[in-house]
């Protein structure tokens, strides 16, 4: 099929390049002409584990191009997969949804399916289609389906190329038509269903994912009070298959560029509807005090944080990716900064994008040595594998005060305390 695609952000271009792996002629639009010639070079401008390989296989099936004009023209299939972030006030931004959209209304000379990869609220499909219907050519028929996507930063490729399941959100025969033929060979359960239902099924799978970070950070919270061990009581937990042992790992809060903004996109659209969803509302909470969880911790061993060296080990959300929005070392940078102390960074993959943000009013390590040498504590925010491989014994050995606060679990308890490191990590024994 002709497919095109307009975004290249991790899902867009994820969309595109495992869709050309599978046969499709995929042509991807991306206006900025700096990521242009990256991906003309065979470059994904994100940190994408395996796709920079696909793009390679997938080549001839692949275009790049910043003139929409000539890709939306004859496309029988158009993704967006453009972003929707947060508008400041809690609802999702859907400018740059519109603004392909209207590209779209002005080049398509055919009729097409236009599918929304992007998380919308719901109505949204339906309004496009209403859209489409009025600012079209004449004789241009555009469907429009909602097919979300459920795809990790850091294993999105795997995760397309082995979806759980997809979700079509369609008002006609001919879009569910479109969608079985673009995803032919996919061999997952399908589930038909309207557009606003597929939309809810995307916000209530990220919100209940987020609610089960919130419930586990708050059950280590209190698991810190009596005693118990939470990475434990996830495990006893999880083998329950009504409960799963998925998104049960307790630390300092969930981050990226999803789960904040979709929590937040719920709870504000429920409100509209003069509706409150107090579940969500106790996560976007929880979540809230999880991230600055470690500060809390490290002002019960130093009075002050003023003229302290702290080290930040991890940066990005989570492991696997390059991604800063909404990680919680953003927010634990700043604290410390404020407070007075002098802060040493490392991240194996992140430091561009954080020297950017902070530029020299933080210290930047090649190597975690480096980073926690002569430091009075460390902060771990990211549970990169570098992190949790490196030898506890060196912390003793080169930090002024072996204090690690540990937001992600990365160590075994009494590894920690037979290296001589005071070692206070989530919801378990100190
Ligand atoms: C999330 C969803 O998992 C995807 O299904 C969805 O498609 C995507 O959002 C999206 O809407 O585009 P992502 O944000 O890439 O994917 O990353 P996750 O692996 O879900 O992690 C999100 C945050 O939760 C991270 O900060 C991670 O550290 C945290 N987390 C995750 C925990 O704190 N504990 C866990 O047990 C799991």
């Amino acid at each position: 099929m002709d497919i095109s695609v307009a975004g290249t952000g991790y899902v867009g271009l994820v969309t595109g390049v495992c869709l050309a792996s599978r046969g499709h002629k995929v042509t991807c639009v991306e206006t900025d002409r700096q990521k242009l010639a990256a991906l003309r070079a065979g470059e994904p401008p994100i940190f994408e584990p395996g796709l920079r390989a696909l793009m390679a296989e997938s080549a001839a099936n692949l275009t790049f191009t910043d003139d929409y004009a000539g890709a939306y023209k004859n496309a029988e299939v158009i993704f967006i997969s453009v972003g929707t972030p947060e508008r400041g006030d809690g609802y999702a931004n859907l400018k740059y949804v519109y603004d392909a959209a209207e590209q779209i209304a002005a080049s398509a000379e055919s009729g097409c399916t236009v599918v929304m990869k992007s998380t919308v609220p719901m109505g949204t499909c339906e309004k496009l289609e209403k859209f489409f219907a009025c600012h079209a050519g004449e004789n241009v028929r555009i469907d429009v389906a909602s097919n979300p996507e459920f795809l990790s930063q850091g294993t999105a490729v795997r995760d397309f190329l082995n979806e759980q399941r997809l979700v079509f959100g369609v008002r006609s025969a001919s879009a569910e038509k479109v969608l079985r033929a673009v995803y032919a060979g996919f061999t997952k359960p399908v589930i038909v269903t309207d557009p606003q239902t597929a939309e809810m099924i995307k916000y209530a799978s990220n919100n209940f994912l987020a609610l089960k970070i919130s419930f586990i950070n708050e059950i280590a919270n209190i698991c810190e009070l009596v005693g118990a061990d939470v990475d434990t009581v996830s495990y006893g937990m999880g083998l329950d298959k009504r409960i799963g042992e998925k998104f049960l790992r307790a630390g300092i809060g969930y981050g990226g560029s999803c789960f904040p903004k979709d929590t937040l996109a719920l709870h504000w659209l429920a409100k509209y509807h003069d509706y409150e969803l107090k579940t969500v509302k106790a996560a976007i909470e929880v979540n809230e005090n999880q991230r600055i969880r470690l500060i809390k911790k490290l002002r019960k061993y130093h009075k002050s944080v003023e003229g302290l060296r702290v080290a930040v080990l991890g940066l990005t959300f989570k492991p696997g990716t390059d991604d800063l929005r909404e990680a919680p070392s953003v927010m634990n940078i700043n604290i410390l900064l404020e407070e007075g102390a002098a802060v040493t960074v490392w991240d194996p993959v992140a430091v561009p994008r954080v020297k950017a943000m902070f530029g020299d009013q933080v210290g930047y390590a090649d190597t975690i040595e480096r980073a926690v040498e002569g430091t009075d504590a460390c902060l771990v925010l990211t549970e990169w594998e570098e992190i949790k491989n490196f030898d506890l014994k060196k912390f003793k050995h080169l930090m002024k005060t072996p204090l690690i606060l540990d937001g992600r679990n990365c160590f075994d308890l009494r590894a920690a305390a037979e290296a001589g490191i005071t070692y206070d990590s989530i919801g378990r024994k100190r």
